[in-house]
């Protein structure tokens, strides 16, 4: 099979030397990544700016923006079986980027914002009546308990699992190599994962999704 996985965070660019982020490390994504390649599976890494190291048997596509990583997780869609979303996409992004850098004083001290594309939603739309044929993993950070909203999110964005994180809880977060998180499935089951390495998390990410693919239901919806 083949997964094709997004990690790390987007930078949005006021202009070259300036830019929107957020902590993520791409930890959790590239964990994913190498837990597929090890267990024989194809895995495309589409990653923003991070500084890991690929993994093993991992073909990576370094991007910038969410536009890049959307423009990159559609070129690869067509061959995927599985998608897991881990990234950090940037919700919003400035309105304009300066092509070079922008002296203090023409810098005004409101910037104004535009929304940035989501790239689940914008999957699950192109692929239409065909989405069947993929099963599609997205993340969520929650900050304590998964809710009734985190399963609302999966069957709103139409997804077969939402992995939720607790980024309050300890050993879990940006940076960490520890994860805290839940299975939340579009019935509305929750199952609670203890404290684990974002390793083992990502295998069992895979192998859910493996699961997934093959059962029955799965293969006579697609
Ligand atoms: O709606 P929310 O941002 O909480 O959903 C998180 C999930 O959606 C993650 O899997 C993340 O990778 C994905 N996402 C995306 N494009 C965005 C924002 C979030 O693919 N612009």
């Amino acid at each position: 099979m083949r997964f094709l996985v997004t990690a790390g965070p987007t930078r949005e660019h006021i202009d070259p030397v300036r830019f929107l982020s957020n902590p993520s490390t791409g930890k959790m994504g590239f964990a994913v990544a190498r837990a597929a390649a090890k267990a024989g599976h194809e895995a495309v890494l589409v990653a923003g700016p991070v500084a890991l190291k690929t993994p093993r048997g991992v073909r990576r596509i370094d991007v910038v923006s969410a536009r890049d990583m959307l423009a990159a997780v559609m070129d690869e869609l067509p061959a995927a079986d599985v998608l897991v979303m881990t990234a950090a996409v940037a919700d919003w992004r400035p309105a304009r980027t300066a092509s070079r850098k922008l002296k203090k004083g023409e810098m005004k001290p409101v910037l104004e914002l535009v929304r940035n594309p989501d790239i689940l939603r914008t999957v699950k739309k192109s692929l239409g009546a065909s989405r069947a044929k993929k099963v599609i993993v997205g993340f969520a950070a929650e900050t304590g308990e998964p809710t009734a909203e985190a399963s609302r999110k999966c069957r709103e964005k139409g997804l077969d699992l939402v992995v939720a994180n607790d980024v309050t809880a300890k050993g879990a977060g940006f940076g960490t190599d520890t994860n805290v998180a839940s299975f939340v499935s579009p019935d509305g089951s929750i199952e609670r994962l203890p404290l684990m390495s974002k390793d083992a998390l990502a295998a069992r990410i895979v192998k859910r999704a493996v699961l997934w693919y093959t059962v029955d239901g799965m293969k006579s919806r697609a």
